[in-house]
């Protein structure tokens, strides 16, 4: 399936169907492994991911480096990293509602075409696209939701939990430790 992921890739590199697009200096599509089993979706590009093309490459992209290597004893290559808009918003702000929708097909192809068996969603931003729901992370965390033949495990966005202290941070390990036993079942067979 990496050929329509390609093809998705292309398409988005030169999209211009928000205006994030009249902003960026590059087009943050994913990276990782194009037949991961395990996904990981964030909010949106800040300016190091911006100035480098490639997701999760600041502070909260460090974090997530440590906590998938000390929760699931993986490297982000084992994985597949994206984000619910593929364009820095200005400033830093947050994605707002026709930006989400106007990038939600590229998630949605990107997803059909990883076929990961799980997908961890970091904060509100991708919890609530993809669950459809207006619950915000506090309440959506601590369980697994079925998503289509997957399954769906909320947690809360590393920057939150650099933010947060000790208390959201075992929180955040805690929902990964559920995304690796799920992962287990998908690698013992
Ligand atoms: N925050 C996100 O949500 N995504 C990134 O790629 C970096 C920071």
């Amino acid at each position: 399936m990496s050929n329509s992921l390609e093809l998705l890739a292309v398409e988005a590199g030169s999209c211009t169907m928000c205006g994030l697009a009249d902003g960026r200096s590059s087009v943050v599509f994913g990276s990782g492994d194009p037949a991961a089993d395990l996904m990981f979706v964030g909010e949106g590009p800040g300016a190091e991911e911006d100035r480098q093309g490639v997701p999760f490459v600041g502070r909260s992209g460090k974090l997530l480096d440590r906590l998938l290597d000390e929760e699931l004893g993986i490297d982000r290559s084992a994985c597949y990293i994206t984000n619910v808009v593929k364009c820095r918003p200005p400033e830093n702000r947050d994605p707002r509602s026709d930006e989400i929708a106007a990038c939600r097909p590229y998630l949605g192809g990107q997803i059909r075409a990883i076929d990961p068996a799980v997908v961890v969603t970091l904060g509100n931003f991708s919890s609530k696209l993809l669950l459809e729901t207006d619950t915000g992370i506090t309440k959506l965390r601590g369980r697994s939701y079925p998503f289509g033949d997957r399954q769906l495990v909320p947690t809360f966005h590393p920057a939150a939990a650099l933010r947060g202290g000790a208390e959201v941070m075992a929180r955040m390990r805690s929902d990964l430790v559920r995304a690796k036993k799920l992962m287990e079942r998908v690698w013992a067979h």
